[in-house]
């Protein structure tokens, strides 16, 4: 178990298309890519996040981690379990979109504003291999389309259609979160 080094933007393995990873390789418990899988688990919750891809700790696979427990980031997110998700695809977008307020370890200290499905299907394996069909809405969702987004290459920024809503995280504290909670009435 080990807290792996964050890719920043500018780094060239962010923009890459990731490799689908070969679920023989995830029979054995002490495999390289289980072994990977955890370190993943314990850099996520080292750096507050609520989600990793695997280019972001510069392994380019299909491999993604996320949970939201209580988070420091983003103390009114709800919760989303543990999942370990290989070789995801998105296989369904709802009609809706909704915007929200996105940050990512990659990019750190930023924050914008981001349209999103506000639901989605997704398939992928488990880390056992098994395969699996979840539909999510709401931050489940953004949470998940983020993710994914970073397997083909792409960041928040890339699907920002305002680059006006972008924020460092200090001043989106300060001019920002407390005007979006008066505004829309709740504190998400
Ligand atoms: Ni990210």
């Amino acid at each position: 178990m080990a807290v792996l080094k964050v890719a920043k933007l500018g780094n060239p393995i962010l923009r890459q298309m990731a490799q689908p990873v070969d679920l023989n390789l995830l029979k054995l418990s002490t495999s390289d890519i289980q072994v990977l899988i955890d370190d993943m688990i314990d850099t996520m919750r080292e750096e507050d996040g609520v989600g990793l891809a695997a280019p972001q700790i510069f392994q380019s696979l299909q491999l993604v981690v996320m949970e939201c427990s209580l988070n420091e980031r983003y103390p009114e997110a709800p919760k989303i379990p543990m999942t370990v998700l290989i070789n995801p695809v998105i296989t369904h977008y709802g009609d809706e979109k909704v915007m929200g307020w996105e940050g990512c370890l990659s990019l750190k200290d930023l924050r914008g504003l981001v349209p999103r499905s506000e639901k989605v299907t997704v398939e992928f394996f488990d880390r056992e291999g098994r395969p699996v069909t979840i539909e999510a809405e709401g931050f489940h969702a953004v949470v998940l389309q983020h993710e994914i987004d970073h397997l083909q290459g792409k960041v928040f920024l890339d699907r920002m259609t305002d680059l006006s809503q972008l924020a460092y995280l200090e001043e989106f504290d300060e001019y920002i979160a407390d005007k979006e909670a008066i505004d829309s009435g709740s504190t998400q």
